[in-house]
């Protein structure tokens, strides 16, 4: 397995391959790896000849400081875990690399689709998961790159933005990936309380729940059934549970059957903040 710090080398040796017609297969991550990120890395094994991932923790798309010193940051241990699943190149690049002195987030017209839920809570968040992407794309050259469905709308994003920045690139998304028990996997699991962490998997299991209730209801009548649910809560607290449209991520009034949607919600265990979403229709 390679390791880049360099920004100019790795685009050196990446552009090399890319001439003799090898196929790169990219993972941006932020680190602190967990077998969610591993998912997103076997299947990228099986659709490229060489699999990319990349770790940086992007200080553009954190609005809060204190956060982004919280990272956790686990090189050594990531770069165990990238060997065991057979990853061939690693990117790790300092930030005065990837970003001149005072550079601000690039700013992006996403019509709208870093507008709601996580945008509207995370100011500026999304220029900044733009800027980063874009400037990896640069980078490392993908064909195709691998974005898990347990940011659906990072990646709904993301797919905007190769279509603004015109980079040649295939976005794929990747099922979201659980423990046994249902709670999604995050990073942020490991500071999660053991009262939290036995609270959590009632988020994925009031998606289910609220996944069968949807043949029967209006979006309206489940979404308050959610905030339901969450007020007789003794530990876990809601901040939002959306459902809104997969391609344009606008909230619905109405279930038709032409289209995709989901549920979207965020949710408080302590002071750790929580997201998931599961396919309604
Ligand atoms: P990070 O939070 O490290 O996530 C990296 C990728 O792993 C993202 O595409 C995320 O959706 C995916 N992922 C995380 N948990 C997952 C799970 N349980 N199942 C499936 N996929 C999962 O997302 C970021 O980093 C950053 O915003 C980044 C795109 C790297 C830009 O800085």
């Amino acid at each position: 397995m390679k390791v880049f710090s360099v920004k100019e080398l790795a685009n050196n040796y990446i552009a090399g391959l890319k001439n003799n017609g090898t196929t790169i297969g990219l993972i941006p991550t932020m680190g602190a790896l967990h077998q969610g990120h591993l998912s997103l890395i076997q299947q990228a094994k099986e659709e490229n000849d060489l699999v990319v991932v990349s770790i940086f923790v992007n200080p553009t798309q954190f609005n809060n400081s204190d956060d982004l010193d919280k990272y956790p940051r686990t090189l050594e241990e990531d770069l165990a875990k990238l060997e065991s699943v057979h990853c061939d190149l690693v990117f790790t690049p300092e930030a005065n690399d990837m970003y001149s002195e005072n550079e601000k987030a690039e700013i992006f017209n996403f019509d709208g689709l870093d507008q709601v839920m996580e945008g509207a809570f995370r100011d500026n968040h999304f220029n900044g998961v733009g800027t980063i992407v874009k400037k990896l794309f640069e980078t490392l050259l993908p064909d195709n790159a691998y974005f898990g469905e347990k940011d659906f709308q990072q990646l709904q994003i993301i797919r905007k933005l190769t279509t603004i920045t015109k980079q040649p690139v295939k976005i794929i998304g990747c099922p979201i990936h659980r423990d046994p028990d249902g709670l999604a996997m995050s990073s942020r699991n490991m500071r999660l309380t053991k009262e939290h962490r036995e609270a959590a998997p009632f988020i994925h299991q009031t998606l289910l729940a609220a996944k069968e209730m949807a043949k029967n209801t209006t979006p309206k009548q489940l979404e308050n059934w959610v905030v339901d649910k969450f007020n007789n809560h003794p530990n876990l607290v809601l901040e939002y549970f959306s459902i809104a449209k997969e391609e344009d991520l606008k909230s619905i009034s109405t279930f038709n059957n032409h289209s995709k949607y989901r549920g979207f919600i965020a949710v408080f265990a302590g002071d750790i903040r929580l997201i998931d979403n599961i396919a309604l229709y």
